[in-house]
């Protein structure tokens, strides 16, 4: 059975981040997979220290927080799913709180070039990062794509990452919204009307490009 770890990243409970992962969680179902889901703005974590103890004792030195239980969950996980809408180009910040604290997964080593990272046990994960933002193009999300490609990579060569990106959702539960309601929204905001009809079909696509890699890789 696999074992899959999600993080929503937005503030808001009926967001569009939420109807990203839900679609995703949905596409696990049938294939029984284990899913656990926190929310990353209710959960009792500090921030890194920058102490820098991980690098001598292979773990994090902070054991007064929910990080002992939650790091044992990402290690366990075969997938590991970060959703977030894209604040400033960025993740929010509850979701760098807790990738600062992967600083612990890994040994770094200055080197005379540059900087090394050694993780403390092999990866072979699949990693997926849904975003939501409201720009019309996924311009604004590159940086976070940037910095996965990073990521997945300093843990190990096997990580695979998974990335879809939402665009031009500004208010709650609009990527669920019926072209109509659409249309209503798109006036208010003053963008084209006629914008309506194919932003429902893509809304509609991406749901399903989530619901459909949800089911891909939770199978055995
Ligand atoms: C503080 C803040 C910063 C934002 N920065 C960006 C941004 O840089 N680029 C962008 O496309 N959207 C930006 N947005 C819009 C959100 O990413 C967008 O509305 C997203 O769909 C919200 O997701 P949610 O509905 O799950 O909360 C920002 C929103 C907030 C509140």
């Amino acid at each position: 059975m696999k074992q899959i770890f999600v993080i929503n990243g937005s503030p808001r409970p009926a967001g569009n981040t939420s109807f990203l992962l839900k679609s995703f969680i949905d596409g696990t179902e049938k294939n029984n997979a284990k899913v656990n889901l926190i929310d990353s703005h209710h959960i009792n974590l500090k921030y890194c220290n920058g102490c820098l103890r991980c690098n001598l004792i292979k773990r994090c030195s902070i054991s007064d927080d929910e990080w002992p239980e939650l790091s044992k969950k990402i290690l366990d996980s075969d997938v590991l799913v970060f959703a977030s809408p894209v604040y400033f180009h960025h993740l929010t910040a509850p979701v760098k709180k807790i990738l600062d604290r992967f600083r612990s997964f890994v040994k770094v080593q200055i080197t005379e070039q540059s900087l090394d990272h050694i993780p403390w046990q092999e990866w072979d994960k699949d990693f997926v990062l849904l975003l939501s933002m409201g720009s019309s193009s996924d311009e604004d999300a590159k940086p976070v794509i940037d910095l996965f490609k990073y990521m997945t990579k300093i843990l190990g060569p096997k990580n695979r990452l998974h990335v879809i990106t939402a665009t031009r959702l500004g208010v709650i539960k609009q990527i669920s919204m019926k072209k109509e309601e659409l249309r209503i929204l798109y006036k208010k905001l003053e963008l084209p009307e006629e914008f309506a009809e194919e932003d429902n079909f893509k809304n509609n696509r991406i749901l399903e490009d989530c619901f459909q890699l949800g089911e891909k890789l939770s199978a055995i």
